[in-house]
């Protein structure tokens, strides 16, 4: 059966302490048999949702550029790893603009009422939160939660859990962290083997 497993990473710095701990729960999530892709924001190029509200009447977002294609590919996954470091105490840009231009999708599900996602779609479609932080302070995610919630909820993924790094500046890096990478592989193992074990029979026929 197959798991399919979309990364994305939210961090302009390539292959920095963020990408690195995405990177190791897609690892986690390929060793238990998903198939990976990871998109990367700050390669592609996409504008922020203008407010137009055109969506509110008919479903279909204005602008046609690389994120388009991408909420096809969130559609197609089983699971989601959304990954941002903090930025100012929330999300970098990029994830935010990639929030926000899923406000098609939230007027297709509370305006136009065409979209509507099952409790047993939802149970079958898990999300993870990847962040790190350079601040030791235990809240220092709290500002970021409440939009990645939005977009789980919208794009129609169970939000299962959290990978996140804090104190970040201290440890020198997420290479410094003595648990962070580990506990991410295992994350990803995890999450692909309960989703594998969630799948209906008749998902193998696909
Ligand atoms: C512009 C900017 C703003 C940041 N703001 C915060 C912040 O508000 N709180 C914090 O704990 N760390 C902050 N940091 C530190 C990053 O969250 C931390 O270094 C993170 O691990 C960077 O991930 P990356 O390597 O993927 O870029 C900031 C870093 C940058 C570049």
């Amino acid at each position: 059966m197959t798991v399919n497993v979309l990364g994305i990473s939210g961090s302009p710095r390539r292959h920095g302490n963020t990408e690195t701990l995405l990177d190791a729960v897609l690892d986690g999530a390929r060793e238990a048999g998903g198939e990976i892709e990871k998109i990367v924001l700050r390669r592609l190029d996409y504008a922020s949702c203008q407010g137009c509200n055109v969506c509110h009447k008919t479903g279909v977002c204005i602008i046609d550029d690389d994120l388009t294609g991408i909420f096809e590919k969130i559609a197609g996954a089983d699971l989601l790893v959304i990954a941002s470091p903090i930025y100012s105490m929330g999300i970098t840009a990029e994830t935010k603009g990639l929030i926000d231009r899923a406000q098609y999708l939230w007027a297709q599900k509370f305006i136009l009422k065409t979209l509507y996602y099952s409790a047993e779609h939802t149970l079958r479609h898990k999300a993870i939160f990847v962040s790190t932080a350079g601040l030791g302070w235990e809240n220092v995610f709290d500002a970021a939660f409440p939009a990645v919630t939005a977009f789980f909820n919208t794009t129609g993924f169970e939000y299962w859990d959290n990978v996140i790094a804090n104190d970040l500046d201290r440890y020198g890096g997420i290479a410094g962290h003595p648990a962070a990478l580990e506990d991410a592989q295992k994350k990803g193992r995890d999450v692909v083997d309960l989703l594998r074990s969630l799948q209906a029979p008749d998902d193998t026929e696909t």
